[in-house]
């Protein structure tokens, strides 16, 4: 296999995928279209969603010891030791839960900065989402502590980890960085800052927000040595209304919102919803079943960890072709008025996302060029709250996200491709 050109399923295969996932081909009221928006919320898988409608309609409190609540409470706990250790790799450590992924990093950047007394520094990138970048910048002014930031790469669009190292020092309490950007894509080597950072001081605490890159590759905390992971079940093929995030021994023990009564590293509060968990482990059956496709074996981490990596495979081999196209097609970096933003040659080390924009037409104008041909993207640009501060770390003053995913085909790019060169031959100045 050539790496940087990724391996694509079977065409059978990607769409029997496809087909497990709800109106991937069509909105129900307003017809055929390509979803190409998947980071800002991703298809949804068919049984996730009916897990969690199933599991919604029983009234039984999980707290009881009839049949039914006993199911219910196993949903809970199967299912939270299911995303430690098979999403996360986890060996230990406590699973936080709220109704967004911004909640959970919120109130595990809280805990950190306000139990951890050692350190005058704290430091993030530009990068970062706001439920990143803020609740830092929140909780030093609060602890009075310094803000630092680490400027982008505006060549490759991400963080390198020489960079990171200028910023980190012995008095770092924390250090927080994205596992990939939900702009470019690029995959941060936080294998690598996170060895450097802990060179220059043992006992600092890492985070990462990995709600971008959760859907499109293995996390692996223990290989990490990380403290914290986050992601949001709505991105990753499941349910809107839950934020699931990992945290360490070291956290979990660490004082924090829970009830008296419990262990010092239980961080569940309340009466879960099993509905939600019900959700989550139907969308990580549907990678092991992805994995054993490839695999065999009866470890479930295993298969999970296999099955995202041949997603990962799969959707390395359709950036390539959304880049490079076919003699047939041409690719976006060869189309007359495209332009790719933080485009990289090497793939390797790359989400299913591209930056883009067409000469001659507005970001916006451009998203509502292609909704009309029957494309959904959407624009991240300077004028957003949610996007300034990190378009403009990258040198730009918007892009047009593309985001497809795994379960589309070589057809499907190759259409939206022909639609973008209508578009630029259509505005060309
Ligand atoms: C990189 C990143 N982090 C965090 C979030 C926040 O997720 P949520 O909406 O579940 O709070 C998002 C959502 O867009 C994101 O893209």
């Amino acid at each position: 296999m050539n790496e940087n050109k990724g391996l694509l399923f079977e065409r059978e295969y990607q769409e029997s995928l496809k087909q497990q996932f709800y109106y991937a081909d069509e909105d129900p009221e307003y017809g055929k279209r390509l979803f190409f928006e998947n980071s800002g919320g991703s298809l949804r898988l068919r049984a996730a969603v009916e897990g969690k409608r199933r599991i919604e309609m029983f009234p039984d409190c999980p707290e009881r010891i009839h049949a039914r609540s006993l199911i219910l409470k196993e949903m809970v706990n199967g299912g939270t030791k299911d995303i430690l250790e098979t999403v996360f790799g986890a060996r230990g450590g406590a699973l936080v839960t709220e109704l967004t992924a911004s909640q959970a990093f919120f109130q595990i950047m809280g805990v950190i900065m306000e139990n951890v007394t050692e350190g005058k520094n704290a430091v993030t990138s530009a990068l970062e989402h706001p439920s990143a970048y803020d609740s830092m910048e929140y909780y030093c002014r609060k602890t009075k502590r310094e803000f630092r930031v680490v400027p982008a790469n505006p060549k490759t669009g991400g963080i390198d980890p020489e960079e990171v190292m200028k910023y980190v020092d012995k008095d770092t309490c924390l250090l927080s960085i994205m596992s990939a950007s939900n702009i470019s894509g690029n995959i941060m080597d936080l294998k690598k800052i996170i060895r450097k950072a802990k060179e220059i001081n043992p006992d600092i605490y890492v985070i990462s927000d990995a709600v971008q890159h959760a859907p499109h590759a293995v996390m692996d905390v223990e290989e990490l040595g990380i403290d914290a992971m986050n992601f949001a079940p709505y991105k990753f093929f499941g349910i809107r209304g839950c934020g699931f995030a990992y945290v360490s021994d070291r956290v979990a023990r660490l004082a924090h919102h829970k009830l008296a009564a419990k262990p010092a590293d239980v961080w569940e509060l309340g009466t879960s919803a099993p509905g939600n968990f019900a959700a989550m482990s139907a969308v990580i059956d549907y990678v092991c079943s992805i994995g054993s496709k490839f695999v065999q074996s009866n470890n479930r981490r295993k298969l999970f960890a296999e099955g995202m990596h041949r997603i990962h495979m799969q959707e390395r081999a359709l950036l390539h072709r959304l880049l490079e196209g076919t003699e047939e097609v041409p690719g976006l970096r060869s189309i007359d008025g495209v332009k790719i933003f933080v485009d990289t040659e090497d793939l390797t080390n790359r989400d299913l996302i591209v930056a883009m924009g067409i000469g001659g037409i507005g970001f916006t104008e451009c998203v509502a060029e292609y909704q009309k041909r029957g494309v959904t993207v959407y624009e991240r640009i300077n004028t957003s709250l949610y996007s300034k501060r990190i378009v403009e770390a990258l040198g730009l003053e918007g892009a047009i996200r593309v985001s497809p995913m795994h379960c589309h085909g070589t057809n499907d790019i190759d259409e939206f491709l022909k639609i973008t060169k209508q578009i630029a031959n259509d505005f060309a100045k």
